[in-house]
This record gives structure tokens, C-alpha cells and sequence, in this order.
């Protein structure tokens, strides 16, 4: 069987650092293994829109800058098919079907949707779209015949609810659909990375995030105004890991190479947190090395980044040819779908013959 990766974003906005550790730079290192025969990227501006239907402005302008931050990551257009999800219409047709084999009270047990609910204040009036997001993420995932989801631990119930419904359609139809594999992130502090002030999510309105296009001058005052032990207050001082932040970002970026490169007094993060804990090891050295450590990483991102902006007509080339190829693939899922559900009137002759037959 093909080995087929389907995942994407919601286009609300910048990528961030987190982004980054959760997702993207396992989707290249996924991307350039060479064991997959297809990669799908979405942007899923139709799934931004079931939360910000008064602002689709948002939306759109959020796709060139998402499309932007994939290609500067390394996504790489010639491995990978970078698509829109409202330009793949099939989609939606598939949510409808869906929709028919998953029940109200499923889609409200949906601990993300849940989450959601409270965190938009959408508790007294939900919309109808909002709610069935759970069974189009279905649509998008089974459209291509995914086999492996690369994302963060937040959408472990989409997949869930995904493999019922394959499980489901396949039961009552035939075998049709593909089950997916949910790909998490196998370093734990990759799983969710906290805001620069140490709160549990990165949120724009926040303004606690380090985004992939920043300059190094912005990461530069964010790395150093991070969270740590507020009880560190003397270099002497033994400092706690827990809750701290620069420790954290450490866990989710710092490799054996950065030390030597960066701080050779250490030979890696043990030993420096064995230092930061006994007592005589400050914030700020601490902070000079992870800032040296991100600026690392982030600064290929932003010069690739510089490149793609100067030819936007190139990417928009990218999206749309991806946006036809994974049309293509999509169709051809419906109407395996529609065969399926012997929904296909028009197909063959079948049912015409049937009709034929009964009135003869
Ligand atoms: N729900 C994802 C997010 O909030 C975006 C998304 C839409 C997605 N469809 C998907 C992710 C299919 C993986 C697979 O970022």
C-alpha cells in the first residue's frame, strides 16, 4: 500500500516557533526520508472560516503568508503538493456524507471541540459549521487516502473521530476508505511549546509568540525576556527546571552541536541543567546560548523566506498547480465514495438497467 501524508493549518495568522518544533520540521525531515510516495499540505482556510466567518479578510490574508512560511521551513514543491482547501470542492461533498454516520452527542464529547467552544465563548450559540469541523477534517485526511498525519497531540481527537468514520463507511458500505495514523511529535517538549512568559499556549493576541519571519533582533529581546525560575534571583541561587521556560525551548531545540558550537563549557543540556539547578549558573547565560541556538535555526528559514517573497507569482503558481493535483486525487475518492454508496446514477448503466427492469 502507498505510503500517503496528509496534514495542514488553519491560515489565522503567522506560523510560530511552535508551529515550527511541532510539525514542521518533521513534516521535511518526512518529506526528504523518501519513504513517503505522496505529501499533501493543506491550507485550510475553510476550516479557518467555521470560526471566523465575520473575517474572512483574515483568512485570506493569512494564505500567502502561511504558503510563505511552509516553502521557507523547506517544504519543497517538487516532493511536496501545497493545495487550498476551499478550491478542492469535493471536500465539502464528503463532510455531507459523512456527516450522516457520526452522531451530535460524538462530535460534543470531542475534547478539541470542546476546548474550543469555551475559548471562542461560543458555549450559548454554536455554529452548525463550526461544530461538524471534526467530520470535514475526515473529508480532508480520507480524501487523499493519508495513511500517516503529522501533528501536534491537540488534534489526536480529529484523527480519532477520523478512524471511526473510515471504520464506520467502511462497515456499512465496503471497504472504501483509508484508517490513518496519527504522527506526534516524539520529543515531549516539542508537544506544546509555552509562550516566551511561560503561559501554556502561543497566542497572537497574547503576544508571547517568536514567529518564523522574525527578525533577529525581535528574537533577540524575546529570547532574553523569557520566563524562567522567579526565584532565581542571585547567580548562586540553585534554579528550578520546572515551568521554565528557556530550559523548555532548550528541550525542544538544542542539540549536542549547538554546544560545541555555542557553549563548549558544556558538552550538552544535562550537564547544563545539572549547573542551572546546584546553583551558580545565571539566566542570562542561559539565555545567550538559546538565543544563539534559535537564531540558528531561524535564520535559514528567514533568508529562504526573503527568496520565495521576491516571486510571489511563483508561489502562487505552487498552490495553484498543487490545488489542481489534489483536486484530481479528490475527485477520484468521491467517486469511489459515491460507487460505494451506489450513489453514482449517472456512472454506468446500472442503475438505469435497474430502473428499466422494475418498470418493465
Ligand atoms: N485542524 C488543523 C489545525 O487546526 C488544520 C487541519 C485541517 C488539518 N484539516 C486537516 C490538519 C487535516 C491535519 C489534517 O491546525
Amino acid at each position: 500500500m502507498s505510503k500517503i501524508i496528509l496534514t495542514g493549518d488553519r491560515p489565522t495568522g503567522k506560523l510560530h516557533v511552535g508551529h515550527y518544533v511541532g510539525s514542521l520540521k518533521r513534516r521535511v525531515e518526512l518529506q526528504n526520508s523518501g519513504s513517503f510516495d505522496d505529501i499533501y499540505i493543506m491550507i485550510a482556510d475553510a476550516q479557518a472560516l467555521t470560526d471566523n466567518a465575520d473575517n474572512p479578510k483574515k483568512v485570506r490574508d493569512n494564505i500567502m503568508e502561511v504558503a510563505l512560511d511552509y516553502l521557507s521551513c523547506g517544504i519543497d514543491p517538487e516532493k511536496s503538493t501545497l493545495l487550498i482547501q476551499s478550491e478542492v470542492p469535493e471536500l465539502t461533498e464528503l463532510s455531507f456524507y459523512y456527516m450522516n454516520l457520526v452522531t451530535v452527542s460524538r462530535v460534543q464529547r470531542n475534547p478539541t471541540v470542546k476546548s474550543e467552544i469555551q475559548m471562542r465563548n461560543f458555549e450559548a450559540s454554536i455554529p452548525v459549521g463550526f461544530f461538524t469541523y471534526p467530520i470535514s477534517q475526515a473529508a480532508d485526511i480520507t480524501a487523499f487516502k493519508a495513511t500517516t498525519v503529522p501533528v501536534g497531540e491537540d488534534q489526536l481527537p480529529m484523527l480519532e473521530q477520523t478512524k471511526e468514520i473510515v471504520r464506520k463507511f467502511n462497515s456499512v458500505y465496503g471497504d472504501t476508505l483509508v484508517e490513518p495514523e496519527i504522527l506526534l511529535p516524539d520529543n515531549k517538549a516539542c508537544l506544546r511549546l509555552p509562550g516566551i512568559d511561560g503561559k501554556a499556549k502561543m497566542s497572537k493576541s497574547l503576544g508571547n509568540c517568536i514567529y518564523l519571519s522574525e527578525e533577529t533582533n525581535e528574537i533577540k529581546k524575546k529570547v532574553m525576556s523569557m520566563y524562567t525560575d522567579p526565584d532565581h534571583i542571585k547567580i548562586e541561587d540553585p534554579g528550578k527546571l520546572e515551568g521554565n521556560t528557556v530550559f523548555t525551548y532548550l528541550d525542544a531545540f538544542s542539540t549536542k552541536e549547538h554546544f560545541e558550537e555555542f557553549l563548549p563549557d558544556y558538552s550538552c543540556l544535562d550537564e547544563l541543567k545539572e549547573h542551572y539547578t546546584k546553583g551558580g549558573l545565571g539566566d542570562v547565560k542561559v539565555k545567550k546560548f538559546l538565543n544563539n541556538v534559535i537564531q540558528s535555526e531561524l535564520e535559514p528559514i528567514r533568508n529562504r523566506r526573503a527568496e520565495y517573497q521576491k516571486d510571489i507569482t511563483y508561489v502562487y503558481d505552487i498552490l495553484k498547480s498543487g490545488t489542481e493535483k489534489a483536486r484530481e486525487v479528490a475527485a477520484n475518492t468521491l467517486s469511489e465514495v459515491k460507487n460505494s454508496m451506489k450513489i453514482n446514477y449517472f456512472d454506468n448503466r446500472e442503475w438505469l438497467e435497474e430502473q428499466i427492469k422494475k418498470y418493465s
